[in-house]
């Protein structure tokens, strides 16, 4: 496996400048990569290995949608208190002749970056006692796997089915109370209404509880109640500031 560096590095004095005096003796370093490097609250935020090195400073949206790197820049540079704000976004795509799903053109990359960047910032704000960290800062979940886990618990072996309610119960529980969530890729395909009950449970705790909630779509707001329900729609759009991304689909080639 390769070692995952310590994202605080860049704002350290002790190891900004020398990579070798950093090692788990340090406290904020083993908070946020565990003692091993490979755990910690980097891995708890469960954002998959390919967006772990995803930042503002390497965002690659600015030429093909300057308007969303604009706003995204700003949203960033004050992540901590816009999040605490409970302010969300709706990131999504706008289909073309092109790029007929509009996929590729960069919004899981751009949530991501936003919940990496605000875990470093809430890491130095709990390492320099301004905010301490009571639990996980931040959840990343992909919307299909969500909907896939809830749909398990009722299918299959007694074993499979409680493996997966136990896992459902911890994935909602986390989503219930972290303070920046990202659900990723929403309203790929339609659910049934028992999966949009316990979503709409989920969604409307955190719209009435101001909890920041960063949202990825390949549907607009405005067809979102098509997908998922009414109610649904209303608070997603309610609890966010909706950012249109534009253009070709920028996955490359790939051998699937
Ligand atoms: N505007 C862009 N220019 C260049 N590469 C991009 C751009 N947007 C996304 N990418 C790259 O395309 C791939 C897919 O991006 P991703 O954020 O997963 O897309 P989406 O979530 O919109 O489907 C990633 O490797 C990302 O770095
Ligand atoms: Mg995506």
């Amino acid at each position: 496996m390769t070692k995952q560096q310590n994202v605080l590095q860049p704002f350290c004095k002790k190891c900004g400048d020398n990579p070798d005096a950093c090692d788990f003796t340090c406290y904020p370093r083993t908070l946020m990569h565990g003692m091993d490097g490979n755990g910690g609250i980097w891995r708890s935020t469960q954002v998959p290995k390919r967006y772990r090195s995803s930042f503002l400073s390497t965002l690659p949206i600015k030429d093909q949608n300057p308007e969303a790197y604009a706003f995204v820049k700003r949203y960033i540079d004050k992540v901590t208190s816009v999040v605490e704000n409970g302010i969300g976004l709706y990131l999504y795509s706008v289909p073309n002749k092109e790029n007929r799903k509009g996929t590729g053109t960069g919004k899981t990359t751009v949530a991501t970056a936003i919940l990496n960047e605000f875990v470093i910032r809430r890491v130095i704000e709990h390492t320099k006692g301004e905010r301490s960290i009571e639990d996980n800062p931040a959840l990343f979940v992909k919307a299909s796997e969500l909907q896939n886990t809830f749909n398990s618990q009722f299918r299959g072996t007694d074993e499979s089915r409680e493996q997966a309610a136990s896992k459902f119960n911890k994935y909602k529980k986390l989503m219930l109370t972290v303070e920046l969530l990202v659900i990723d890729d929403i309203a790929l395909r339609g659910t049934t209404e028992a999966y949009q009950d316990v979503f709409y449970e989920i969604i409307d705790k955190r719209y009435n509880e101001e909890l920041a909630t960063i949202f990825t779509s390949n549907t607009s707001l405005k067809n979102l109640a098509g997908v998922l329900n009414q109610q649904i729609a209303s608070r997603v759009e309610g609890m966010t500031e909706d950012i249109a991304f534009e253009g070709a689909d920028n996955r490359k080639g790939g051998i699937l």
